[in-house]
This record gives structure tokens, sequence and C-alpha cells, in this order.
């Protein structure tokens, strides 16, 4: 399983290894004999490395006088790959690919509990039994872009649900900029003319008052075709490709997402979720529009004026605001 970045190496070995890795996720050309002296190793351990990231699936270019260089594939999702893209604090310094796995939440709770640090993020290329909300199934065939981030905030639990929007903005703004006009269905998906592209599902580990760890698990249908998904969500489930009719890089959309949502939670972390509820407004597809909404204790109908402050759903019903924090909501 060329994926699995979990060797059983001697902790010397990871350490040189990662701290080659680090030397070659700049992007630029590195000399083997920079390496070599910055680490005190010699120019076979770092050749021994190189070869190895090579078995790994990793595209090394080597020329003379100027080094080793590390080229991404076009739509790579090998850890490094993402490394070097990435212009993030915090997010993704801990990357794991999976090739095939039950769910990358199932996958990231057992690491949650070992003490995995803030950040780290699992990604798979496919997923045998990937959640939804609700307890739905997340169809999740190869092509898509299937991650969960551990975060571990210093929050109250009464707010992480307005986390959840946090990565709806972060979505779609990084969807821009590849040129994709979406919208916002409260309270956790990402719709492309009227049809479903993404959704995010936030699992958390909390006591009475206190946050142990958030899982946020987003699944973005990227390079699937509608074929591979299964035929009663076929037409409320839409692709990237099926948008632009090519191919997007995951990698950099994983890496403009990483980005994106790191620098809201940590404006949230400092100032509060203020910006984030305007931003979600602003690209929101719900507000202004007649929706319906199964709750686990009847269904509400009736015009969606706003989120609150505390990220729950207005709604007039007839005269009456009601304000709704959790169900499934239908655009009428
Ligand atoms: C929804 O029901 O809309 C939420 C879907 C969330 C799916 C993602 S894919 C990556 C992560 N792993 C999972 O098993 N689920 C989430």
């Amino acid at each position: 399983m060329p994926y699995k970045s979990t060797p059983n190496f001697p902790i010397f070995v990871v350490l040189l290894s990662n701290r080659i890795d680090d030397l070659l996720i700049t992007g630029s050309f590195v000399s083997g004999q920079r390496i070599a002296n910055e680490l005190g190793v010699s120019r076979t351990a770092v050749f021994k490395r190189i070869q190895q990231l090579r078995k790994l699936g990793y595209n090394i270019e080597a020329i003379r006088r100027k080094g080793y260089r590390l080229v991404p594939r076009f739509d790579g999702l090998l850890p490094l790959e993402i490394k070097v893209r990435l212009k993030t604090r915090l997010f993704g310094k801990e990357i794991i690919t999976l090739d095939s796995i039950d769910s990358t939440q199932i996958y990231m709770g057992k690491l949650a509990e070992k003490g995995a640090p803030e950040g780290t993020v699992v990604i798979a290329l496919e997923q045998t039994r990937g959640k939804g909300r609700m307890n739905r199934v997340w169809s999740s065939p190869r092509g898509g872009l299937w991650f969960s981030l551990l975060l571990r905030p210093s929050m109250p639990p009464k707010e992480l649900h307005k986390l959840t929007l946090l990565f709806g903005v972060a979505i779609v703004t990084a969807l821009k900029t590849f040129g994709i006009k979406a919208s916002l269905k409260w309270p956790n998906d990402v719709l492309i003319d009227q049809r479903k592209v993404c959704g995010i599902l936030l699992e958390a580990s909390t006591e009475t008052d206190r946050v142990d760890y958030i899982i946020a698990g987003i699944g973005i249908n990227v390079n699937t075709s509608l074929t591979d998904l299964p035929s009663e969500i076929r037409n409320s489930a839409i692709s990237l490709r099926d948008v632009l009719g090519t191919k997007v890089d995951r990698a950099e959309l994983l890496s403009m997402i990483l980005k994106n949502s790191e620098d809201l939670y940590l404006e949230v972390l400092e100032k509060g979720f203020s910006r984030v509820l305007s931003l979600w407004r602003s690209n929101s597809c719900t507000i202004g529009r007649m929706v319906e909404v199964c709750m686990p204790d009847g269904i509400l109908r009736g015009l969606a004026v706003d989120i609150d402050e505390d990220g729950s759903l207005l709604i007039n019903c007839k005269g009456i605001i009601k304000k709704v924090y959790s169900g499934d909501v239908t655009l009428l």
C-alpha cells in the first residue's frame, strides 16, 4: 500500500527522513552535499532517503550541480506533495495519506485518542464506509477529496457547531479561485447549481465545559463522475469535474482549503465568529429562500430569514420567527 505513511523504522531513521523531507518541501533545488552537511549525515544516507521517497511514488528531480527537487505530480495527494504547496502554520503539519480506509473520521479518532497534534490531516483516496451526517453513508469513490482535520480548540462546546460554518466559508472561497461559484446551504452543505458538491461533518469529543478534540471531516466530489455514485444521489450531486469539464488538482484545492480555514480559525480563536457569520451570510443560498426543515420532532416550513449569532437558522413561519439548531434543510 504505497500511500500508507506509517513505516516501522527506528526512531533515528524517521527523524532523519523527516529532516530531509523538510528540506525538500521548500520546492527548490537542494544539493545532496548541503543536506548531508546540514544534517551531519553521509551523502549515501541522503541518497537512500531519496530512493525511498521515489519508491513511495514521489517525483524527485535530480540535476548535477543543482541537487534534488521535489516536483509534485498533478493531483498527487502524497503528504510531501501537499506540504510543498502549503502556506499554513498549523493545519497540515502532519499529513497521513491512506490508499483505502473505512473512514478517515474513524482513523483520526484513534490518532486523536493517542494525542495527535492539532492540525493533523488524514486523507484517503477511497473510503469504504464514509460517514455522513445523521448516520448516513457517504459515498467516497476514488477521485474525490476525502479528508479529516484534527482540532483542539479552547472553546465552549456550545460554540462548536459554528465551526461547520467556518469550513463552509473556507471551501466556497477556495472554489472561487478555481472559477467555481458555489454556495452554502445551512448547516453543512456546499452546493453548485442546487446540487451537493461537498459535505462537512463535525464530530466532537467533549466534557461538560471543555472540548477535548474536534474532527472536521470534509468530502468533496472533485474528479468523481456521477456514474461512480449511487443512483439515488445522482440527481442531487455534482462534481467539480462535471462543472469545469476537466480534472482539478486535489492537492492544490486541499492546500487552499487548509490555508483559508486556518486563517479563519485563528481569527475566531482571537476575535470570535462575527466575520465567519457575515461571510457565511454573503455566500449563502439558504437565506431568503422558502425552506422545509426536517427535525427529530417534526417538519417546519417557512422563509429562512437569517442565521443568528449562535449559528442557528432563523425561519419566519407565518410571522413567527423560529430558531433551528439542527436538522435537514430542503430548499423549496
Ligand atoms: C454530510 O453528510 O454531508 C457530511 C459528509 C462528510 C464526508 C467526509 S469524507 C471525509 C470524512 N470521512 C468520513 O467518513 N466522512 C467525512
